[in-house]
């Protein structure tokens, strides 16, 4: 095995190279290397200085995840960082890329850092539901000040070199090659005299006005990661920096860190960390399936989506032609996106070159014949089958052979659309959601006919746009929306059952979705769903009351926000419960003799859960999603479901699906049966004391 630590000598200064690829994360092997490395440059009275850098792209991005569940290996963290500021000499770390995690912390424990103008520092451990624990939250806060090093560690937004300089942690920015600026910062010190200056011996800064700082942060996390141990452990760990001497402070980090990784929390995260690598690998296909070059892209329909989407391909650089069948509505589009860019540029996250240079990538047409040179075309017209195949028969005219043709539909059977072509196996479901450019969440619909290189390259396509691409079969509402019908079916029937919008959204807000499900109705406009039940009202459920309130609303044209009423109304833009509406449900309840249980916000919190998972557990039974992670990451990423529970379906194995099972079959017995029987595959897995995460394991073995 190659050396992951090499030493080097430039006259009296040594050169440690961390050389572990891919990102240098710091593994039991690097921790075995830097002790080895600094305990023999210890002993050696020739070297004046060491400079420790990484080879490679990168500085240390981070610790090796899987360290959490086999355990940290000796030497462990501390050990090794107390050596390397133990040194007798000064230690200056030269950082390049990102440090991340344990890689931020290995530079804190030196003495000195330079980094390269493009590097980056972040602390992102708050995402994973732990705390950085190799001396971080005491470190940092005597390097930089108090406040500035708390928002750091609870965004866990990488800092850049610059901001790092000017905060105190980064000693000097180096515009020159890394490793010798580095060396000769190194003699510039020992030219002053300077030695080691110890992290651990400088004091926390700002700690005077450290406990209202704290008292703040902490009522900040309360309110925006509400349901979280890990922001609070580490407010904790950091009061201890304030409070205690600095060895005493560390055991304090240390114990939260034993005890954090633990948590259902933390588990969740990690989970996610893992499912969202492995939403592109597809059972079956390997690496000799290559995808298909898309260098241009066409849209089909300049409305709210068509909009979205081209914004991603000119936000990738990739050139993009609307087509749209109006006029009016193609300029109205084209400026909606100018409009859209307008505002970025406003906030400051864009120059107005940047805005022309993305419109210059974007133009458009009433004519079909403009997309006869993408490679990739995507129709995003009214959400309408008859509409849909006369489309998809013109683009089967048009397009270039070998072009893919892609719906955004949200509900429509691609297959059916697929076969007014020749060319099926060229067909797929792209679909994002609202706001196209703004969301993370692409489900790719695979048809039955969709060819491999197809599908491949709707993966490759969503890492281009910076989007997380989750394959899915056909199905009414593929796998996030098909689920949200039994969630939204029993938020609008515990309306019905006398629990008021507000307490409805609030229990499923205070459980920790980003918003309620009924304020999004608002949102998104009350009609939508209301059209797309209409459109297939034959296969409904033969049940009056089945989302009911929504079909009130839509035939009062109480339509939501932009009707200025809904489920709630909107004085002055504020969301307010609705005396009327509120009193409108109560009065159909009565017509339609539901009894008044007024649901409390557990029972509340579990239908619309338990309906969802129980639809997952079908999904997953009928093929439409390959992996019970798939559907985690669907909800994490596209419907606002809080990533520290880790998506519908790790919820479920947290909670335990036996109890989840005989919940259900409770509610069979109180409230409606035919909504409310185990998926065969939920009822088979809780009966055999089994999970979720056990059934993929047993799946992709
Ligand atoms: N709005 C959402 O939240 C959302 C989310 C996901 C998916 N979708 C799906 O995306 C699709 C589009 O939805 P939207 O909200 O953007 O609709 P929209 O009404 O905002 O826009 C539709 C556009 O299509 C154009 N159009 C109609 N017929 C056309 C034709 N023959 N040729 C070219 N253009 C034509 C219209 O002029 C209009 O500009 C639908 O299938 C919808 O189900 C919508």
């Amino acid at each position: 095995m190659a050396e992951v630590v090499r030493t080097e000598r430039e006259g009296e200064i040594a050169v440690v190279t961390i050389d572990a690829p891919p990102v240098n994360a710091i593994n039991q092997a690097v921790r075995a290397g830097l002790q080895q490395a600094f305990a023999a440059l210890r002993a050696d009275p020739t070297v004046k200085a060491v400079v420790l850098v990484c080879a490679g792209k990168t500085f240390v991005a981070g610790a090796d995840i899987k360290e959490f569940d086999t355990g940290i290996g000796a030497p462990g963290y501390h050990e090794v960082y107390r050596l390397i500021e133990d040194s007798p000499v000064p230690v200056i770390a030269a950082v390049h890329g990102t440090a991340l995690g344990g890689g931020t912390e290995l530079a804190l424990a030196c003495h000195y850092r330079v980094a390269d103008k493009g590097a980056r520092f972040g602390l992102p451990e708050l995402s994973l539901g732990i705390i950085p624990g190799a001396g971080g939250t005491q470190r940092l806060p005597r390097l930089m000040p108090l406040e500035a090093a708390l928002d750091m560690m609870i965004s866990g937004k990488p800092t850049v070199a610059a901001k790092a300089a000017e905060q105190g942690l980064v000693d000097r920015v180096i515009d020159s090659e890394l490793r010798s600026g580095a060396i000769a910062y190194a003699r510039e010190l020992l030219a002053q005299g300077k030695g080691p200056r110890r992290t651990r011996e400088q004091a926390v800064q700002g700690a005077d006005k450290a406990a209202e700082l704290l008292a703040a942060k902490r009522a900040q996390v309360a309110k925006t990661m509400r349901n979280r141990v890990s922001p609070p452990a580490l407010l904790d760990a950091v009061e201890a920096a304030v409070k205690l001497p600095f060895d005493d402070g560390l055991k304090v980090e240390q114990a939260k860190s034993d005890e954090l990784p633990l948590t259902t929390e933390s588990k969740a995260l990690r989970h996610l960390f893992f499912a969202e690598r492995d939403v592109s690998r597809i059972p079956g296909l390997g690496k000799e399936v290559k995808p298909r070059n898309v260098a241009a892209v066409g849209i089909v329909g300049a409305g709210t989506m068509g909009g979205g989407i081209s914004m991603c391909f000119a936000n990738a650089g990739i050139p993009v032609t609307i087509v749209d069948a109006a006029q009016a509505n193609l300029d109205r589009g084209l400026a909606t996106i100018r409009k859209n860019y307008q505002r970025s540029v406003t906030r400051g996250s864009m120059s107005e070159a940047q805005l022309e240079q993305r419109m210059a990538l974007i133009s458009g047409s009433l004519d079909y014949a403009a997309l006869s040179t993408a490679d990739l075309i995507i129709e995003a017209v009214f959400e309408n089958m008859a509409l849909k195949k006369e489309i998809f028969a013109k683009l089967d005219k048009v397009a270039k052979p070998g072009a893919i043709l892609g719906t955004n539909t949200s509900t429509l059977d691609i297959d059916e659309i697929a076969a007014v072509t020749g060319r099926a196996s060229d067909v797929l479901g792209l679909h994002f959601f609202s706001p196209a450019n703004v969301m993370q969440l692409l489900e790719i619909v695979q048809c039955a006919k969709t060819s491999p290189d197809v599908l491949v390259t709707a993966l490759d396509v969503a890492k281009k746009i910076k989007k997380t691409g989750v394959v899915a079969k056909v199905c009414y509402g593929f796998i996030g929306n098909r689920m949200m019908d039994p969630y939204g079916r029993e938020a609008e029937r515990c309306v019905l059952e006398g629990a008021t919008p507000a307490e409805v959204d609030g229990a499923l807000e205070k459980w920790g979705m980003a918003m309620g499900i009924l304020a999004v109705y608002d949102m998104a406009g009350i009609d939508i769903g209301h059209l797309t039940r209409e459109a297939r009202k034959e296969l409904l459920p033969k049940d009056p009351s089945f989302y009911r309130p929504t079909a009130l609303l839509t035939e009062k044209g109480w339509l939501g926000q932009k009707t200025g009423r809904g489920y709630y109304t909107y004085p002055e833009g504020k969301r307010t419960p609705d005396a009327e509406s509120i009193a409108m449900f109560a009065a159909e309840a009565k017509r339609l003799a539901i009894p008044q249980r007024k649901p409390d916000a557990t029972e509340i919190v579990e239908r619309c859960l338990y309906g969802m998972i129980n639809e997952g557990a079908l999904l997953l039974e009928e093929g439409i999603a390959l992996r019970a992670s798939d559907i985690d990451v669907v909800y994490t990423a596209g419907y606002g479901f809080p990533r520290y529970r880790g998506g519908p379906m790790f919820y479920a194995d947290s909670v335990g699906l036996a109890k989840i099972v005989a919940r259900i079959e409770e509610f069979a017995k109180t409230l409606d049966p035919q909504y409310w029987q185990p998926a065969p595959l939920l009822k088979k897995l809780a009966a055999a004391g089994s999970s979720f995460a056990e059934y993929q394991k047993q799946q992709t073995k």
